[in-house]
């Protein structure tokens, strides 16, 4: 099988990724920022704000396609690496002639005009955001054979997503918060998203597309339907509207994904599909 290099195999996309490729037999490499996945593999550190170890890293591994999920959400190096990065990592693809999937988010948009189609432009209202809408604009002017996947809420059993990690803590008292009432998304399960961009790592579909759950749902109904997979009490949850926070916010985000469900094999379940909410 062709050989697949996994930007940000460490983190939650990635590891899925990597259990999924190594399934259907990709012959994986992969990469990490501060500590490789707990899985056999062969892991490189990698920075993919620096140009020349992006640049060094492709021409080492050759590889025949790349899914990029690296990324940071704050930070001072946020810009750097998402935007930057994925523009560092677009070159080293068109440079060896190797597929890319990149994968951007649905914080590239205000939120004002749902749902969202792959014609949507990009309308940020957040530092996140703007990155990962300058990281689509780059992917798409330097390669654009590239699969630009504009996705939603991820979770993930194995590694445990932030999302459910703290639903978790607030459902058994370790943490004190609440879930927003009024913050749409549509949730997709890790694996899903994994297949699908495995899926198109192997095809040559070129541009954006949506992919991302059936369901669209808030915070606090996607943290009640988390803690009843995990045979929590929901009533334990706290709401709260996004009103109360003092920083800008997306509060409802729904990506139209009809484009994938007709073109992917896949299937993009419903996240209450997903969490076996649903009979
Ligand atoms: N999480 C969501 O709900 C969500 C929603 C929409 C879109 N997305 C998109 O989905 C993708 C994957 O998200 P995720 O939740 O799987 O991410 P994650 O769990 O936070 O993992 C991020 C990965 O990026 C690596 N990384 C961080 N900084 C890096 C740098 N400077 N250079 C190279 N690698 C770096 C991390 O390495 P270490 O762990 O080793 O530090 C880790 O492997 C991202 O592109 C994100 O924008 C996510």
């Amino acid at each position: 099988m062709p050989r697949l290099l996994i930007t940000g195999a460490s983190g939650t996309l990635g590891r899925n990724v990597v259990r999924m490729a190594q399934r259907q037999g990709w012959d994986v490499c992969g990469t990490y920022h501060t500590a490789p996945p707990p899985l056999p593999g062969q892991w490189h550190r990698l920075d993919v704000g620096d140009r020349d170890a992006v640049l060094a890293l492709v021409r080492l591994t050759q590889p025949a396609a790349i899914i990029h999920t690296a990324y940071m959400y704050r930070g001072a190096a946020m810009w750097a690496t998402n935007a930057d990065g994925a523009a560092f990592v677009a070159l080293a693809a068109a440079e060896a002639g190797a597929r890319l999937v990149h994968i951007s988010s649905d914080a590239v948009f205000d939120g004002t005009s749902n749902p969202y189609t792959e014609t949507a432009r990009p309308s940020p209202i957040t530092h996140y955001g703007a990155a990962k809408a300058a990281a689509e604009t780059a992917v798409s002017a330097i390669a654009p054979q590239a699969a630009i996947v504009r996705t939603s809420l991820i979770i993930s059993r194995e590694p445990l997503d932030p999302q459910t990690r703290l639903v978790l803590d607030l459902a058994t008292g370790r943490r004190a918060g609440h879930l927003f009432t009024d913050q749409y998304r549509c949730p997709i399960g890790a694996d899903d998203l994994a297949e699908a961009a495995l899926e198109l790592a192997a095809n040559d579909f070129a541009g954006v597309i949506n992919v991302a759950g059936a369901d669209a749902l808030t915070r606090y109904d996607l943290g009640s339907l988390i803690a009843g997979a995990y045979q929590l009490d929901p009533a334990k949850l706290a709401g709260a509207s996004v009103a109360t926070l003092s920083t800008p916010a997306v509060v409802d985000v729904r990506l139209d994904s009809s484009l994938a469900r007709s073109l992917l094999k896949t299937p993009l379940r419903g996240i209450r599909q997903w969490l076996g909410a649903e009979a």
